[in-house]
């Protein structure tokens, strides 16, 4: 599949004369991501290409590049690798190289189930994994800054989840309100997860006991970190 109206490179274009387009993964704000295959390794890998407005003097890429190196013994991040400068049109463009994570995105993971949601184990499980996730980013004093569910891959479901994070943003330096956004966002996804708001109302006073109708307030108040959320999550009583 082409590029949402944008670079739209199709499969077999070799981009930076070593890597070749093998199909469009997916785009957001910041830009498109192609999986790719290096030439002579025929390793693959995924490139994501920046929309230069995006991306002034590759201030974005780099803080992005930066942040995931900082924190690449968190294995719940994706492993940077490397940069490169294209022209393309007339213009530069910069392709973030990193490694392709197989799996499938949590927003389209979860339409696969009855009525479009997670049932409470799974769910429960999914929270648990993606805390445990932020608690190792946070202990590196960073913050993920843009937790979604488009920038959450499920890889496997097992015992429980494997995830992989995309996809972070730099609202300035980590302090103690980019890390409550963080939490605060993990329990949105929690929530959209079971349903929403439509399924709110229904769900069990335990759902609700952490989800707190998702006001930030009360959010800070239950969870002042991560780890207290996770172990809130290990603590309680899910049978
Ligand atoms: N390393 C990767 N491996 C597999 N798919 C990826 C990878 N990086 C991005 N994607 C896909 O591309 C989409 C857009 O990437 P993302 O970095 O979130 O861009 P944006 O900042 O524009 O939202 C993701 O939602 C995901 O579907
Ligand atoms: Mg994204």
């Amino acid at each position: 599949m082409a590029g949402r109206g944008g670079f739209a490179f199709q499969p077999g274009h070799l981009l930076a004369g070593k890597y070749e387009v093998l199909e469009y993964l997916g785009g957001g704000w910041q830009g498109e991501v192609y999986k790719i295959r290096e030439r002579g390794t025929r390793v693959e890998r995924a490139a994501k290409v920046f929309y230069p407005k995006r991306n002034v003097r590759n201030r974005t890429a780099s803080t992005y590049a930066k942040k995931l190196h900082k924190l690449r013994s968190c294995p719940i991040l994706i492993q940077y690798h490397t940069f490169e400068t294209i022209r393309h049109e007339d213009r530069n463009l910069t392709l973030f190289i990193s490694e392709y994570v197989e799996g499938e995105l949590l927003v389209n993971y979860v339409k696969r189930f009855r009525g479009n949601r997670l049932p409470l184990f799974p769910a429960v499980h999914l929270l648990h994994a993606l805390a445990v996730g932020v608690e190792s980013i946070h202990r590196m004093g960073e913050y993920h800054g843009d937790l979604h569910s488009e920038n959450v891959i499920v890889q496997r479901l097992g015992l429980t989840f494997d995830l992989k994070l995309l996809d972070l943003f730099h609202w300035g330096p980590a302090n103690r309100e980019n890390r409550h956004h963080d939490i605060c966002s993990l329990i949105r996804i929690f929530y959209d997860a079971l349903g929403g708001q439509k399924a709110y109302a229904r769900q069990p006073q335990k759902v609700r006991d952490i989800c707190c109708g998702l006001k930030q307030s009360l959010i800070r108040k239950k969870f002042r970190n991560a780890s207290e959320l996770r172990l809130y999550i290990e603590a309680r009583d899910w049978s």
